[in-house]
């Protein structure tokens, strides 16, 4: 089973800054990043609208340029909240990046940015005209959906748009689901995991990835100290 960092394992690091992809890389499949526009015009690893809850500053991302965001410092550490650009570079080309597209208006950068990323990159949303705009830009990045109540509309949804993945949460994962998925050529990459017992269950269901907040949801997976 893979094992993808969510936001470079979030519950080891400080989430979506350089330190955490740099520290998952050395042991995770691949690094999940949540990506927004900010005020200057640049894509952005950040969670949330706005920075108040993982910076020393407030306000929406939107209203922070590039420059302004790099004065402010991510959960009480040196980190700052970097470019997707500074985050593709600092993964080796040996681990995969899933880039999350946070908010619409995205997808023509991303997937640019996408290409000429020495890592293999998927992309994933929530929203599907995002994903639709990403298979638009290129056709050859992969495409995950994600959702959180599985339905056959998702599933649907996720078909129409030729994606390579879907990506339910822990809650609405189920061997239908899984079964659903493979039988129309798609992977199933599980989030939001954080105790190696849900891993040995979903791989007990098939699944072929984890998006986990912890290395050690796979104990096989943890770098040597
Ligand atoms: O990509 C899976 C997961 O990251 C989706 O939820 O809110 O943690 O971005 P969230
Ligand atoms: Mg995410």
């Amino acid at each position: 089973m893979r094992l993808i960092a969510h936001r470079g394992f979030a519950g080891q690091h400080p989430e979506n800054t350089l330190r955490a992809v740099r520290s998952a890389a050395e042991c995770a499949d691949e690094v999940e990043v949540d990506v927004r526009r900010c005020d200057s015009g640049e894509l952005v690893a950040i969670h949330d609208a706005s920075v108040d809850r993982v910076t020393d500053g407030s306000g929406p991302v939107c209203r922070h340029s590039l420059a302004e965001l790099r004065d402010l410092r991510v959960l009480d550490t040196d980190e700052t909240v970097p470019t997707l650009e500074e985050v593709l570079d600092a993964v080796p080309p040996t681990v995969g990046v899933n880039i999350e597209l946070k908010e619409v208006g995205l997808a023509d950068d991303a997937v640019r940015l996408a290409r000429s990323a020495e890592p293999q990159v998927c992309v994933s949303s929530f929203h599907a005209n995002e994903l639709e705009g990403c298979r638009g830009a290129d056709c050859e990045v992969p495409r995950a959906y994600l959702f959180d109540e599985a339905s056959d509309q998702a599933m649907e949804f996720a078909r129409d748009l030729d994606c390579s993945f879907v990506h339910p949460s822990l809650d609405c994962c189920t061997e239908r689901l899984v079964g659903d998925a493979h039988a129309a050529g798609m992977s199933v990459n599980v989030w939001t995991v954080r105790e190696a017992t849900e891993a040995e269950q979903l791989a007990d269901l098939g699944v072929d990835g984890v998006i986990a907040d912890f290395a050690d949801v796979l104990p096989e997976a943890e770098p040597p100290r």
